[in-house]
């Protein structure tokens, strides 16, 4: 773990810990963001830094102390430090410790801290089923940046673990797809377009804008007939050929089933698995990895 609260990088796991009079803490007053670490490189670094950088100037989280290369040379340095080559780096900027009060005025600086948390993963080729989300989705001003205040996200899943899907999809009050709880929803349409929500409403995917930058290759060899961010109603997403969940990790999920019903022929289709391996070399070869610089 790295603190700015203690200065440094933290090795022994009791001493992993945030003041409990952080305003992150006791009012949800802190931005996060995760980025993958395969085969001892970090995936898209600075695409997540950017973001989280754009989340704390939405928040009113001051990031003066915490210039954007400050931060990434403390994440490739911790990263280094924990021996750990597979995983996901997660990190927060929060307004910091204070006096527990409402306002962030008794918060004097703000903090950052981060995490290495090991875990194995591989890329996903099977299919999962979907549920419509019964939980109310968040207004675009919190959907947007990606904040600590991540309750209706956790209760939206666990609704659909409760209904054997892997995860919810949220519906806007115009009848639009909107995203899941950690992740972004795609579709190819029956014409075979690539069709994602729109991200004004919703978080930008760091995955998904990736999968619409390596897709056109599709386009180009015929399997697409294009590529694009759109409003797509529920009634139209339901007649897809392929719906996937892209998120960091997956990076691209099939998804073959939805309220019961199946996507397509319920199967994984073969334009879904194109897209996730294009995805899944880019995490492995691609141009967009930080090399850490281990030890041993
Ligand atoms: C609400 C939400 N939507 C979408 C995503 C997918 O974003 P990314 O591709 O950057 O992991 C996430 C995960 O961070 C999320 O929490």
């Amino acid at each position: 773990m790295y603190s700015s609260v203690v200065g440094g990088i933290i090795l022994e796991p009791a001493m992993m810990v945030v003041p409990v009079d952080d305003h992150m803490v006791h009012r949800g007053h802190g931005v996060f963001d995760t980025a993958m670490l395969l085969d001892g490189c970090l995936y898209e670094l600075d695409a997540h830094l950017e973001r989280f950088l754009r989340s704390a100037a939405k928040a009113r989280i001051d990031t003066a102390p915490f210039p954007r290369d400050a931060l990434r040379r403390i994440l490739v340095q911790m990263t280094a430090a924990s021996g750990c080559r597979k995983g996901s780096l997660r990190y927060w900027l929060s307004a910091g410790p204070g006096d527990f009060l409402l306002s962030s005025k008794g918060c004097p600086s703000p903090a950052f801290y981060a995490v290495v948390i090991a875990a194995d993963y591989d890329q996903c080729r099977d299919g999962v089923r979907a549920v419509t989300s019964s939980v109310p989705m968040k207004p675009p001003l919190f959907a947007t940046m990606k904040n600590v205040n991540y309750l209706p996200n956790v209760l939206s899943i666990m609704d659909a673990e409760d209904r054997g899907a892997w995860a919810s999809v949220w519906v806007d009050d115009q009848g639009n797809v909107a995203e899941g709880p950690m992740v972004n929803v795609a579709f190819v349409t029956p014409g075979r377009e690539l069709v994602l929500p729109a991200f004004d409403k919703i978080l930008g995917g760091c995955t998904a804008k990736r999968l619409l930058a390596l897709a056109p290759r599709l386009v180009d060899s015929g399997l697409l007939t294009g590529v694009a961010t759109r409003d797509i109603a529920v009634d139209e997403a339901k007649r897809s050929l392929e719906m996937a969940f892209v998120g960091s990790g997956l990076p691209v999920l099939p998804v073959v089933q939805w309220d019961g019903e199946p996507v397509g022929d319920g199967k994984v289709g073969s334009l879904m698995l194109a897209l996730s391996d294009l995805l899944w070399e880019d995490m492995k070869s691609g141009p967009d990895r930080v090399a850490v610089p281990y030890n041993n």
